[in-house]
């Protein structure tokens, strides 16, 4: 994953934009250390547990509002019930930036107001099967930033969870937007390089990520 071979920015489908190394070593240490505070709360990061039993292999926090399968509320009903963390201002800004690298469209980006993230910690084996984002009552793009680890991002279609798919590699300080007409694409993440990130990235080990959505919610 060496940054002696840049790899171009990529429009995976129609509004589907991979934008590698996006952030600077700097911009990801400081996101890192940013989920480690909300990591502890006050709604602590969890395995989070799936309606038919079991948990997802993923550690997940949220910020501005929880989301548990398969819904957002303020407060976290399947943790502590606590009010999760608010959605600082900074990071409504860096989403902002994040649609016009992907998108070049100003417009767009000026109006993009993202409410929650959702950040996924991946150690070990941990693995996230094929879904839509579609717990959101609004279209708006999704904005994903990866620190740490490599990963395999299966990027399908809005059909079904099976192919076509495209594979992509995504690294530390990448970026990928899904939005328009891939915004209700299946994705997910078969697979992770473990230890293949710069610890400079400020992960010793395991992958980070961080999803900011529009929910369309109020209250
Ligand atoms: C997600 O789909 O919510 C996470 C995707 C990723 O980890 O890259
Ligand atoms: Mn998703």
């Amino acid at each position: 994953m060496s940054a002696l071979i840049p790899r171009p920015t990529t429009e995976i489908a129609p509004g589907a934009v991979h934008v590698p190394q996006w952030l600077t070593l700097q911009q990801q240490r400081e996101l890192v250390t940013a989920c480690r505070g909300w990591a502890t709360g006050p709604v602590p990061i969890r395995h989070t547990a799936l309606p038919r039993g079991g948990v997802m292999s993923v550690q997940t926090v949220c910020v501005g509002w929880h989301w548990q399968p398969y819904r957002y509320t303020r407060t976290a009903g399947d943790v502590n019930g606590r009010q999760v963390a608010p959605f600082p201002e900074w990071l409504v800004e860096l989403g902002r930036r994040a649609l016009t690298a992907a998108y070049a469209d100003a417009s767009a980006a000026a109006a993009y107001t993202p409410d929650t993230a959702l950040i996924n910690f991946y150690d070990g084996q941990a693995r996230m099967g094929m879904h839509q984002d579609k717990d959101e009552r609004s279209p708006a793009p999704v904005v994903s930033l990866s620190i740490g680890d490599t990963c395999v991002f299966r990027v399908g279609n809005t059909e079904t969870r099976t192919k076509p798919y495209t594979d992509v590699e995504l690294a530390s300080g990448d970026l990928f937007v899904f939005g328009g007409p891939s915004r209700y694409v299946f994705h997910g993440v078969p697979k992770v390089y473990e230890g293949t990130a710069d610890p400079a990235c400020g992960l010793a080990s395991g992958r980070l990520n961080i999803t900011m959505r529009v929910t369309g919610l109020t209250g």
